[in-house]
């Protein structure tokens, strides 16, 4: 089981370490954020075949609204403090949930999710936004997806 738990997650590793020049390459030269949230969603979504849903919710005046995601149709306006999304953006940091149906406020908007990481957007400890994954599985996010998606947090962070 030990074994099979570190061979997942090394290959998870060389996903990301694939994927993370593939997104700086596609945003290095455009200062679009539009283009640059959808091809950064797209990316994670299309490496990555167990999430059901990526995206991102940019902050407009203190509300989180939706911005460029890939998967299904999803809630458009998500307040400060409410859901996954919200209580990320309000603490700052980013929170792992194994099971959506124990976290105690998620906001059901993507059917197929059993998991989700919400990695809150920060330049100058200010929240520009936050990037959620969903899987379709449960426990599908670690430390590992917390390190990369950080990263890939920050690469979009500064392009705002
Ligand atoms: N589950 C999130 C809402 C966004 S959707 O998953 C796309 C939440 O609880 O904030």
């Amino acid at each position: 089981m030990e074994t099979l738990v570190s061979v997942r997650s090394i290959a998870k590793v060389d996903v990301y370490k694939e994927i993370i020049p593939q997104i700086e390459s596609l945003i290095r030269d455009e200062s679009d954020l539009i283009a640059n949230l959808a091809n950064t969603a797209s990316a994670l979504k299309f490496a990555f075949p167990s999430f059901s849903w990526v995206g991102f919710y940019v902050n407009r005046s203190g509300e989180l609204v939706l911005g460029p995601f890939q998967g299904k149709p999803a809630c458009v306006r998500i307040q400060m403090g409410r859901g996954v999304c919200g209580t990320a953006a309000q603490e700052k940091k980013t929170i792992i949930v194994p099971s959506v149906y124990e976290f105690p406020g998620h906001i059901f908007c993507d059917p197929d999710s059993k998991s989700e990481i919400v990695v809150p957007l920060l330049s100058d400890n200010e929240v520009l936004g936050v990037l959620d994954v969903d899987s379709a599985l449960f426990n599908t996010f670690d430390t590992v997806d917390q390190r990369f998606l950080e990263e890939i947090a920050s690469m979009i962070a500064v392009k705002f």
